[in-house]
């Protein structure tokens, strides 16, 4: 008799494929699956040698291949998509299976699958998997939780596979039901900010300095050596070299300004509200993909306001100062993700260390950066940090480098220049860093037009006032 594949992989588009060669690679044999043939016969050929990687159009094909306890991994497209897999394998898997969801599924269906499944058995587990095409198949950041039994079986695997950090791999069980993937959510929240920082920087550096292409690839190159190090930053100066494979130029300038979303920065702000914990520089980053969408509206607009002429500054200031603004939003940035993952952690029951979190996205994944590896510290020394802000290993970092952020701000509302992102963390930092604010009013307009009570400073208890029209 044939020998029974380690891991099956359902789902053979463009991060399954490469996630299931990675895993071949790794000395583990492994099963494919997809309704498309092309795939299929694609994954066969490209795979070599068929008693380690094969696969199949064939469901019952497929599972019959694996070895007991089968461990299946769905790499489908987030929705219906996951729950219509499911069923179709429910048939042909026995109870004490694993099914891994390895897509961006929304936290609560994921615990509605968890709980269906184990009811028949199943051990049901969601993990994020980040890093791109080439993550999965050289090394991906894996986030998964759910159930721990079932993670138990394929930890040997996801090791392996995974990216490694010095050594260390950049894979743990974060905790029970959706916990991997409300990690991964806020990963993206998280990713989409530093997509906009970045974004809102090269803005300034081509307006206020008049960066050419090259120079703007040259400096952040430089900065990816620095204390800025990180993949988004890396890519970025990638961009700015990249030729126009369609005509004269670099391909940047020729690239519609329109964002496209899938949804996942967009549910990480939605629940961050839900929760009541404040993630403005993602929340922003939303928008502006919102706005950018915008464009035929935003061209009409443009004819219809002046905008101030931009006093040009000189480069090697500007640089300077983008630098340490930059640095200064990864910061906050990053600050307000963990936050809501501290507290949804508390919510749902996830029991997340945040410290663990942030040494698995040190490599492997789209928001891997320099700065994670000071981050995983901060929270080893103190667990129970409710904000990055309040450790003192922190304080230095960002006390000096606000002040470029308030100049590059204020440079950018002088210029009509938006820098959104960048003037959200610093507007951030500054009420989260403000004993007193004005909220006081706030309670005082809801008392007077709503009688809906306030409190007062200097005594306890709830009050009202028949304020004097
Ligand atoms: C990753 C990414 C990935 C995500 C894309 C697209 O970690 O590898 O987060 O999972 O799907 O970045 O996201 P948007 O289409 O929403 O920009």
């Amino acid at each position: 008799m044939k020998k029974a594949y380690d891991f099956g992989l359902i789902g053979l588009g463009v991060m399954g494929r490469n996630f299931i060669l990675n895993v071949a690679d790794n000395g583990f044999t492994a099963y494919g699956n997809d309704l498309d043939e092309e795939k299929v016969n694609a994954l066969r050929e490209e795979g070599g040698d068929l008693d380690k990687v094969n696969a199949t159009t064939d469901v019952a094909t497929f599972v019959a291949a694996l070895s007991k306890p089968r461990k299946i991994m769905m790499l489908v497209p987030a929705g219906k998509i996951v729950d219509a897999v499911i069923e179709g394998l429910l048939p042909h898997i026995d109870a004490g299976d694993i099914l891994i969801d390895g897509g961006n599924s929304f936290f609560t269906d994921t615990d509605r699958r968890e709980a269906y499944l184990s009811e028949k058995g199943i051990h049901f587990f969601g993990a994020g998997v980040s890093g791109g095409a080439k993550g999965a198949r050289k090394g991906p950041s894996i986030m998964p939780g759910g159930s721990k039994e079932g993670y138990a079986a394929v930890q040997p695997i996801f090791e392996a596979v995974s990216a490694k950090y010095k050594g260390e791999p950049c894979v743990a069980y974060l905790g029970p039901k959706s916990a991997g993937n409300y990690v991964k959510m806020v990963h993206n929240g998280i990713e989409y900010g530093l997509m906009q920082l970045t974004s809102e920087i090269y803005d300034v550096l081509k307006k206020g300095g008049d960066f050419s292409n090259d120079e703007l690839h040259r400096t952040y190159s430089n900065w990816n050596e620095g204390r800025l190090q990180s993949f988004l930053v890396e890519i970025t100066s990638e961009i700015f070299e990249q030729e126009d494979p369609l005509g004269d130029g670099r391909l940047v300038d020729q690239i519609l300004d329109k964002a496209k979303q899938k949804g996942t920065g967009k549910w990480t702000s939605q629940n961050a509200m839900d929760l009541g914990i404040p993630v403005p520089s993602i929340d922003i980053a939303v928008s502006m993909r919102e706005i950018s969408a915008l464009k035929e509206e935003r061209v009409r607009a443009d004819a219809l306001y002046d905008r101030p002429q931009v006093k040009k500054m000189d480069k090697k200031v500007l640089e300077k100062l983008s630098e340490e603004a930059l640095y200064f939003a990864f910061i906050i940035t990053y600050a307000q993700g963990l936050h809501q993952l501290a507290d949804a952690s508390k919510e749902y029951g996830y029991d997340v260390d945040i410290a663990t979190i942030a040494k698995i996205w040190r490599a492997g994944c789209i928001i891997r950066a320099g700065l994670l590896a000071d981050i995983t510290e901060a929270f080893k020394e103190d667990a129970s940090l409710p904000n990055l802000l309040l450790s003192p290993s922190f304080i230095e970092k960002v006390r000096s480098t606000v002040g470029a952020a308030r100049k590059l701000v204020a440079y950018g509302a002088e210029n009509g220049i938006p820098l959104p992102a960048l003037s959200n963390s610093l507007t951030y930092f500054d009420a989260y860093t403000s004993s007193r604010l004005p909220l006081n009013v706030i309670q005082a307009q809801r008392d007077y037009f709503g009688s809906h009570t306030y409190e007062r400073l200097d005594r306890e208890g709830i009050f009202h006032t028949e304020w004097e029209a």
